[in-house]
């Protein structure tokens, strides 16, 4: 048995999704541990997309893919996402956790109402109703999935529940409520959606520890990136969970000692899509070449996403609180036509030179980048098989960042389509 987790070390989009799919050609389970519908994961199969929110993407390899604990839900879009795949004849499996929470209508247009009035402090939110289902998760008032599969005591809470959501948006907000606030369209509506799901929930825990209990080889997925973590990312310009590999065993009901592999997936430039500071910004020529090359529009709401140099050290940080045992570095192809490439190996902040990322996030806006610059490269990327076959100046670059974070590089994704890529270990 193995376990691995895979997760993003910087902003989210760093390709996780193609290292997923990759890597789990050997595995059996896929578990998605955290997040919801703010997710957008592509996956390429022979020239045909897919683009997943809430649905691990191992799916498309046949696997059994699970929605752990840790998950927020919107029912509507599950659904949505299991008619398309079964439109499209992918036939893996899915099982949702009986205590993952549900996004309920209320939550969408709390999620939005909140950021408005925080102006210039919004968090440029997917608008998803990510935020406000967490913070009733952990207010011990959210509803979770079990729950809608019980008509009578769901009905129960949202009659107790709603009052005070229609209070928060008219009193606190200043918003009007509309049918997000009505119980009983909701309750009706929720119930039905539990009715399509009901064969697919299950106690997740239970389900993962039998599947480790047989040897099975399970693959913890996560979304967004580490700094995005609600703990350990930039607050408050991030998302309401831990996308970070402990967020695995508590999002999934597994021990820590059932992960061996932690990977991070490395995105060879930085992007960012939402709001707040991002030192290594970059705006001009090389900006847009790294948008439309490395066609920088976010999965989920199609913003453009900004874009920025390589931070090292947003990912000491990442490698330090995930405990990376390897690395997966994407999108080596998009710098291809740079002159230069540059990666800020340190910052310089109060008039002192530091290596790791401040936890004050105000501080860190007000960090100058120190560079270091790289010769640019360029390579036929569809006859790339071996490290070797990688462009000089290239290997140069991932040598770098290998040195820097002290950890080996399993994977180089050169391109978007699924034999694009170098793998250097195998995990399972
Ligand atoms: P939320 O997760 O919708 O609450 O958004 C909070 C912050 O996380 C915003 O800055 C979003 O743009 C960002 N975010 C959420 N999900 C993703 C993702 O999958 N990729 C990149 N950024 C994300």
């Amino acid at each position: 048995m193995s376990g691995v987790a895979v997760v993003g070390a910087q902003l989210g989009d760093e390709g996780k999704g193609k290292a997923v799919d990759l890597y789990c050609r050997s595995a059996d389970l896929v578990v998605r541990y955290q997040g919801g519908n703010n997710a957008g994961h592509t996956v390429v199969v022979n020239d045909e997309k897919f683009k997943l929110h809430h649905i691990p993407s191992g799916i498309i390899r046949g696997k059994t893919g699970v929605i752990g604990n840790g998950c927020v839900v919107d029912p509507s879009v599950l659904i949505e996402e299991l008619e398309e795949l079964e439109k499209r004849g992918v036939d893996g499996e899915v099982k949702i956790a009986e205590r993952a929470h549900v996004i309920m209508p209320y939550h969408k247009v709390l999620d939005n109402a909140e950021e408005e009035i925080k102006g210039d402090r919004a968090a440029g939110t997917t608008g998803r109703g990510i935020g406000p289902c967490y913070e009733d998760k952990v207010g011990r008032r959210g509803v979770r999935i079990h729950e809608l599969l019980k008509p009578n005591s769901l009905r129960n809470k949202l009659e107790d529940l709603i009052p005070r959501k229609r209070a928060l948006l008219e009193d606190v907000y200043g918003g009007k409520v509309g049918e997000e606030f009505e119980v009983d369209p909701i309750a009706e509506e929720y119930c039905r959606y539990g009715g399509k799901l009901k064969d697919k929930v299950v106690n997740s825990s239970s389900y993962i520890n039998e599947k480790i209990e047989e040897g099975k080889n399970i693959l913890f997925e996560g979304a967004q990136g580490t700094s995005l973590d609600i703990d350990h990312g930039i607050y408050p310009y991030l998302t309401s969970s831990n996308p970070i590999s402990g967020g695995a065993t508590i999002g999934a009901g597994v021990g820590p000692t059932k992960i061996q592999e932690v990977i991070g997936v490395i995105k060879a430039y930085l992007s960012r899509v939402g709001t707040g500071p991002l030192p290594t910004e970059l705006d001009g020529e090389i900006a847009e070449h790294l948008i439309e090359v490395g066609k920088e529009y976010g999965t989920t709401t199609g913003r453009k996403r900004r874009v920025g140099w390589l931070d090292l050290p947003m990912l000491r940080h990442a490698t330090k609180v995930n405990g990376f045992t390897g690395i997966v570095i994407t999108s080596v192809d998009v710098l291809e036509g740079l002159d230069k490439i540059k990666v800020c190996e340190a910052y310089e902040v109060d008039g002192e030179k530091i290596e790791d990322m401040p936890a004050d996030t105000e501080k860190w806006g007000r960090c100058d980048p120190i560079f270091r610059s790289f010769d640019g490269w360029s390579a036929d990327w569809n006859t790339m098989n071996t490290y070797n076959d990688l462009p000089k100046n290239c290997r140069k670059y991932l040598e770098y960042i290998k040195e820097q974070l002290n950890v080996p590089i399993y994977m180089i994704s050169v391109g978007p389509k699924r034999e694009q890529v170098i793998i250097n270990k195998n995990i399972f």
